[in-house]
């Protein structure tokens, strides 16, 4: 069943390139108009919401956190994100018009479930976007997005991540097309290039035993960091998850930006730290990151750069490059969380640990 490889989680981030295309398939015309016939709500209900709110836990969180960055693009909609459990705690501000996005791999996260059924009884819609056909969070909303990953057995979540954000780069561009907040050749510049992602992830996935020999490499260590900005932000906090649910290891994603505010503190001598360029000409992001690597190499850290293909501007200051092809910015994180994944995966493998049932974790939660 696996097969071939040692773990399901190894073979479920091989299926990404296949999932990926899946998720996008049927939900556009040749002409990248988006076509969600399937989407429960009508285009007058998607016309009347005033705000977003994503809500999921662990790794769907964080397909939240990146869908912000999209959908506030291309909406103008307010969008916030939330963690699951916090949302019903703190008497948050629901109406009719409050669109609530409900990302769940399983669909029985009781704490996304929960969340669920109070956004409900405040009478805002909610859409779930999620992987398990029939299951109890999709039954439960107003509509529903399907990821199309196939099952998913290995704890820690790879493919699902990844048609969570198609899934969510879908949405956020047919409610532009819907609320024309976007022009329609816009919209198909994007669909196109979401077409060529599983070509793109088949590219980085060719890269893998080069990203195993770093995870060979950096066995020992007690402690990684993650580094990323806009976008690729979310994809420093997902690398870091990553690692700490296979590894059991010290590891943190922060946004670059915060660095100097704190956990500059943490750089040391060997400190394995991960770092996700943001793509060139992306306003001043991009050379702030540079700054931001030329910082903490200063102080000694071992930095391991994700960056685009044709990007010169850190060969000086990267101990490792990982090269990804060239996307836009909003679609990036598609493509760095691959090789984040494949990290997790073999450096927990070199520890011995068992990584498709990490200890201590469950594949879903069903209690809050
Ligand atoms: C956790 C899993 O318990 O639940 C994570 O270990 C997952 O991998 C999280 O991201 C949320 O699960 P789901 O099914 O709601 O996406």
């Amino acid at each position: 069943k696996k097969d071939g490889f040692d773990w399901f989680m190894r073979k479920e981030i091989f299926e990404q390139p296949r999932a990926v295309g899946d998720a996008l398939l049927g939900r556009h015309s040749g002409d990248g108009q988006l076509q969600l016939d399937e989407l429960r709500l009508s285009e007058h209900d998607l016309r009347q919401v005033d705000k977003i709110v994503i809500i999921g836990c662990g790794t769907a969180n964080y397909a939240g956190l990146v869908a912000k960055y999209a959908i506030e693009h291309w909406t103008r909609i307010p969008c916030e994100v939330e963690l699951a459990h916090e949302f019903r705690y703190r008497d948050p501000i629901l109406t009719s018009n409050t669109l609530v996005v409900a990302i769940s791999q399983s669909g029985e996260t009781a704490d996304t479930l929960m969340a669920v059924r109070y956004a409900r009884l405040q009478k805002a819609k909610v859409l779930a976007i999620c992987n398990t056909n029939g299951s109890t969070i999709p039954r439960e909303s107003d509509a529903v997005i399907y990821t199309h990953a196939g099952p998913e057995i290995g704890v820690a979540s790879t493919k699902g991540f990844l048609t969570q954000l198609v899934a969510c780069y879908v949405l956020g561009l047919y409610l532009a097309q819907v609320r024309a907040t976007k022009f329609g050749d816009e919209i198909a510049a994007v669909v196109h290039e979401l077409e060529k992602m599983p070509a793109h992830v088949q590219q980085v996935l060719d890269g893998a035993e080069a990203v195993y020999a770093l995870a060979r490499k950096h066995a020992g260590t007690r402690s990684v960091l993650f580094l990323g900005r806009h976008a690729g932000f979310p994809v420093a906090l997902e690398g870091a998850l990553k690692l700490k649910e296979l590894a059991y290891i010290h590891a943190e994603g922060f946004a670059a930006g915060e660095l100097k505010h704190g956990p500059i503190a943490l750089i040391e001598e060997g400190l394995p730290v991960f770092c996700v360029m943001p793509p060139q000409g992306r306003d001043q992001l991009h050379d702030k990151m540079v700054s931001a690597i030329q910082e903490i190499r200063a102080r000694g850290a071992h930095t391991l750069v994700l960056v685009e293909e044709g990007d010169d501007d850190v060969d000086d200051y990267a101990d490792e490059i990982i090269r990804l092809p060239v996307v836009p910015t909003l679609l990036q994180p598609i493509l760095a969380t691959v090789p984040l994944q494949l990290f997790a995966c073999e450096l927990a493998t070199v520890m011995g640990h068992d990584v498709d049932q990490p200890r201590n974790l469950a594949k879903s939660v069903t209690v809050e």
